[in-house]
């Protein structure tokens, strides 16, 4: 069709870089983080409720078998690159502020690819992708512009990151604009971020095309100590919810789905939306509890955040575009964070690159047709696993953390009485009003669409697999989502040759700097109270 095989033609004739063009479609990519597959309702369930999210989704294409890593720094660097985090030496545990590490300079990353033919391009919110040194930063990347918190997260009032250092706990302020310390912003963290991505959207010049990244805080805890953060009367709306914690938490998801509403709004208030992909993804499962627990809540899925099971990989992710062929359905292909570079950049007309370990799955998401991805890998050697998943199979081996590994959180699904109507939220919805005003509202029937996202598993089973020294975990993600039963005393030969295409990946595996090493010249104290750079 037209924009696609126009843009080939000019990629053929070679005058791309002087190609700019309002018909591409805009971007607008909101990322949540640390929030888990049973924190949305269009999961399935009633207790917290996102019905902008999900009215997004029903419109839009629900993924059932979106894939990311399971710690923040090695996503984030597999979705802004196209490569497994193990490529350029990002997997293991999240970057600290103190840590004199980034995604190597030489590897070229998402928004740089839009900003050469012709886009817009802005991040709002979190970026922990390296900031020790200015050539890590945003800015430096691809970005025209860049307004957020520069590490793994943030306190959602203060703006600042504490870090425990030997002779004691240092702290600093972690917002800024482009290179400068943000001392001047106010308010709830997430309404920041929401006013911030409202104004790109509002000044943005409509004759270019526009990629947006809008990577919240939210639901992350807002530190070790006081973990949840959420504006108190919003808090007092979530009285139906029987744990305490799980309330706050459903406020820090309350103020995420509005903000998914707001920008919605904005688009359309733009008149661009109609012209605009959207994407909603979390970054890897929720935190149920262990180290920044925010009481996310990945049930039935087996393990959270820092597991490879499945709660820790297996996560939300929804793609809506008004021009989709086929809309309104639940594509349960496999979908993979680095996926999206090749994927978007081919939705956009752009050739993707050859060199990234993604696999453009444009036209299967457009026509509802199988994945392109067949094999997907998780690789740390930092942690100490390593999972293949190939076909209908995965593979598990090394050591991941028990703590992180068992079914939790299914304990946080209590109600007091009954949740507010389902319906009414969806129908009350920004996102739904704005659908109805342009006559693209869903099918009446989306409950049906919802009930093909719910997992059921019995998950009462006492002895579950953990693999060790000389044993592995096999299971077959499709028929038993849950991982409740390890297969690999039944199919040998399978384990073999997974394990045989898996010792050949590991050896592609550039080594993570080990271990940690703090650099007292990162000291807020010697920058203003600020987490600066301090290597340039
Ligand atoms: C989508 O529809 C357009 C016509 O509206 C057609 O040209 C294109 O091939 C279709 N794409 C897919 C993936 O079906
Ligand atoms: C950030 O940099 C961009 C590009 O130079 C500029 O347009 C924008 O105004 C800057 N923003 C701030 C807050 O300085
Ligand atoms: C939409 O998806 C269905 C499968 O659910 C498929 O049969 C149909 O051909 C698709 N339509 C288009 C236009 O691709
Ligand atoms: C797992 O949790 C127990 C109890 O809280 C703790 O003692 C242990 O150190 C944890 N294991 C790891 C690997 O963190
Ligand atoms: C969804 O599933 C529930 C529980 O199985 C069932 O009661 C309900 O009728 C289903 N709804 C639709 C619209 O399919
Ligand atoms: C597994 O191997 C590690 C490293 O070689 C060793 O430290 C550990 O004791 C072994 N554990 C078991 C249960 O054999
Ligand atoms: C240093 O920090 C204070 C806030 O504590 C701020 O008002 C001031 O502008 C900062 N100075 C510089 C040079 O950035």
């Amino acid at each position: 069709m037209g924009v696609h095989s126009v843009l080939q033609f000019l990629i053929i004739a070679g005058c791309i870089a002087s190609f700019s063009d309002a018909s591409k479609p805009n971007i607008v990519f909101i990322l949540a983080d640390d929030l888990g597959w049973n924190d949305v309702s269009f999961h399935g369930s009633d207790q917290i409720l996102t019905p902008n999210i999900d009215s997004l989704a029903y419109s839009g294409v629900a993924f059932g078998r979106y894939y990311s890593h399971a710690i923040c720094t090695p996503s984030r660097s597999a979705l802004l690159t196209g490569k497994y985090p193990y490529k350029t030496g990002m997997q293991g545990n999240p970057l600290g502020m103190s840590e004199d590490r980034g995604i190597p300079t030489n590897v070229r990353l998402l928004p740089q690819y839009f900003k050469d033919v012709g886009y817009s391009t802005h991040l709002v919110g979190k970026w922990h992708a390296g900031s020790s040194r200015r050539e890590y930063l945003p800015t430096s990347r691809g970005f025209d512009s860049y307004i957020g918190h520069r590490g793994g997260y943030i306190d959602y009032y203060e703006y600042t990151i504490k870090e425990d250092w030997e002779d004691g706990q240092v702290s600093g302020l972690a917002l800024f604009r482009n290179l400068t310390a943000a001392w001047d912003v106010e308010g709830y963290i997430t309404d920041v971020y929401t006013d911030e991505a409202i104004k790109v959207i509002d000044d943005h010049d409509s004759s270019t095309p526009l990629f947006l990244m809008v990577t919240h805080n939210a639901p992350h805890a807002g530190s070790d100590t006081v973990a949840l953060q959420a504006p108190s009367e919003v808090v007092r709306q979530m009285r139906y919810i029987e744990s305490p914690d799980r309330r706050i938490f459903a406020a820090m998801i309350k103020k995420l789905d509005d903000s998914v509403g707001d920008i919605v709004k904005a688009l359309q208030d733009k008149r661009i939306l109609e012209n605009t992909i959207i994407v909603f993804a979390a970054d890897n499962g929720g935190m149920t509890t262990g180290l920044y627990a925010n009481y996310a809540s990945n049930y039935p899925l087996r393990g959270i955040k820092m597991s490879p099971y499945e709660g820790g990989v297996r996560v939300v992710g929804l793609l809506w575009s008004a021009n989709l062929n086929n809309t309104s359905h639940y594509w349960d292909g496999y979908m993979h964070v680095t996926d999206w570079l090749p994927t978007l950049l081919s939705a956009a007309g752009v050739e993707p690159p050859t060199d990234v370990d993604g696999v453009d799955q444009w036209e299967s998401i457009n026509s509802n047709s199988a994945s392109q991805r067949k094999e997907m890998f998780e690789i740390d050697d930092y942690t100490g696993y390593a999972s293949i998943t190939y076909g209908d199979y995965k593979l598990i081996t090394g050591k991941p953390d028990e703590n992180y590994s068992g079914y939790l959180g299914g304990d946080l699904r209590g109600v007091i009485d009954s949740p507010p109507s389902y319906i009414d939220a969806i129908a009350d919805s920004k996102v739904y009003g704005v659908l109805h005003s342009i006559g693209r509202t869903f099918d009446t029937n989306f409950l049906t669409l919802r009930n093909k996202t719910i997992i059921n598993c019995d998950v009462s089973t006492t002895s579950i697999c953990y693999p060790s020294n000389n044993t592995v975990c096999l299971f077959n993600i499709i028929e038993d989502p849950c991982e409740t039963t390890d297969l690999s005393a039944t199919y040998p030969e399978l384990v073999a040759s997974m394990q045989q295409i898996l010792d050949v990946e590991m050896t592609k595996m550039i080594p993570r700097i080990l271990p940690t090493v703090i650099d007292p010249m990162s000291a807020p104290s010697l920058h203003n109270f600020t987490w600066d750079t301090w290597i340039d």
